[in-house]
């Protein structure tokens, strides 16, 4: 577990930035914590960094969202609002597995259907209104060291 002090709303963005080059196909990236905490600022960061061109929404009313114009696909999921069982019907192991990163937000609720290797990102609030903290766990081989290159790469 390592965990990262984000001074401000940038450096959020800039962290999420920084570790698209290290994703690849299949990828999977869980981010906790609650309302406001920054999960989507940072989906907006790693989005810039795959090079995708279009503004992020967070998915809140759609759940599921795809941007297909950067190096990979990016699908970013909110299952914030997800009915009780809800997980079933949105078919996420396609995504899981798919040629694409899947991001998902609030992703405690679908805990059960979650790939054996990912990256976990959780963010908690400070007594600093523009502070984050970021507990980050990855689960397998290739997480950490997707990890290792991305916090040990200073550019
Ligand atoms: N250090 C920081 N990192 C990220 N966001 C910050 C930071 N400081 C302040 N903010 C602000 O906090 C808010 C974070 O909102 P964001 O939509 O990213 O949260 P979220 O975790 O996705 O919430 P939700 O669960 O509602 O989807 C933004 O308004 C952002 O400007
Ligand atoms: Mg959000």
């Amino acid at each position: 577990m390592v965990q990262v002090n984000l001074p401000n709303r940038q450096a959020t963005i800039e962290l999420g930035q920084k570790l698209a080059p290290f994703l690849q196909a299949g990828d999977v990236l869980v981010l906790n914590g609650d309302l406001g905490a920054g999960k989507t600022t940072f989906t907006k960061g790693l989005a810039a960094g795959l090079g995708i061109n279009q503004m992020i929404k967070s998915p809140t009313f759609t759940i599921i969202r795809e941007y297909q114009s950067g190096r990979l696909p990016l699908y970013h999921m909110d299952i914030y609002r997800l009915e009780a069982g809800g997980a079933e019907d949105l078919g996420l192991e396609e995504y899981f597995d798919g040629d694409g990163v899947s991001v998902v937000e609030w992703a405690q609720f679908i805990e059960d259907e979650l790939p054996t290797d990912y990256l976990s990102l959780s963010f908690t609030r400070t007594d600093q209104e523009n502070e984050r903290q970021l507990k980050i766990i990855p689960h397998g081989e290739h997480f950490e060291k997707v990890v290792e290159k991305w916090l040990h790469d200073d550019k």
